[in-house]
């Protein structure tokens, strides 16, 4: 029993990897950092196949149409005898739809075992290498075009214990939204941030122009435009729906935003 992990240098790989290693499960723990595996290089992708029987896959970060180079691959595991496939896709995302949903759509054409995990928003955006950390870091500001829409922000460990039982338990053979147990608007997010640390944040709504100019004085110009657009998502007020699910395939409740500021304590302003 051989597990890949496409991914496992990110914040779901590198868990769902340290999980299953922990359960004495044999990983495959792939990036192109850790092992010179390429979705852009197809080369590569023989030797990680090699004696896998399920695989838990991230996408290629920031391609807009990720089947181009996650399709030919799906069939190369499924002809190789891959039985089962746990996709990361995004919440937005439907099946089918563009995007990582025309990814979901093929999962199970090729793949008796599967599941697409359709998580929201991660909690963990506010701490590490994202523009978020940045503006809390730099400016005491999280800066966003969000508005006052909320978002049902999840903790990646949620993500990572729901992705470990679908790899591991009896097929799920379906999409499961993830969210976390409640819908919170940014000016919650400073409010939780500032009560845990004891520094005061703001969080300053922006247009989504503004927020594109800001993102481009040091992302480039397309990951910066495709930030900007993904608040608008959240804007539009379609990302505040609260899902059971973590709690239903994990046995227990979803973290919250105030345990995981808690716990990430030291990676926020003091
Ligand atoms: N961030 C969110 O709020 C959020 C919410 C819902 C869903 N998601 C989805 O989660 C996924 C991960 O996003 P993230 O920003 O959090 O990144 P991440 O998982 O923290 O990091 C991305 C991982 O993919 C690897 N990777 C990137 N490009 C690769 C390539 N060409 N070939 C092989 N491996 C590659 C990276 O390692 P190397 O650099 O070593 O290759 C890293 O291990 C995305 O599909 C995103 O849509 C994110």
């Amino acid at each position: 029993m051989r597990t890949l992990v496409v991914g496992a240098a990110g914040k779901t790989g590198s868990r769902v990897a340290g999980r299953l290693r922990e359960q004495g499960r044999e990983v495959v723990a792939a990036s192109r950092s850790l092992t010179g595996f390429d979705w852009y290089e197809p080369d590569t992708h023989d030797d990680a196949l090699s004696g896998v029987d399920s695989a838990y896959l991230v996408a290629p970060v920031g391609d807009p149409d990720p089947v181009g180079v996650m399709g030919p691959f799906l069939e190369r595991a499924a002809r190789q005898g891959v039985r089962r496939i746990v996709l990361l896709s995004v919440a937005p995302a439907e099946s089918g739809g563009p995007g990582l949903g025309r990814v979901h759509a093929l999962v199970p054409t090729l793949f008796a075992e599967w599941a697409v995990l359709r998580p929201t928003w991660f909690m963990q955006n506010l701490v590490g290498a994202h523009p978020h950390a940045r503006s809390i870091a730099d400016r005491g500001e999280l800066i966003t075009a969000t508005g006052d829409a909320r978002v049902a922000l999840i903790d990646v460990d949620d993500i990572a214990d729901v992705a470990v039982r679908a790899l591991t338990g009896p097929p799920p053979n379906t999409d499961w939204l993830l969210t976390g147990p409640e819908a919170v608007s940014y000016t919650d997010v400073a409010a939780v941030i500032s009560e845990v640390t004891g520094v005061p944040l703001r969080h300053r709504a922006v247009e989504p122009e503004e927020l594109r100019a800001y993102l481009e004085t040091f992302l480039p110009a397309a990951a910066a435009a495709r930030m900007a657009g993904l608040d608008r998502i959240i804007a539009s007020g379609s990302q505040e729906r609260v899902t059971g699910v973590v709690e239903e395939v994990t046995g227990r409740p979803a973290r919250t935003l105030w345990d995981w500021a808690v716990r990430h304590r030291s990676q926020l302003p003091a």
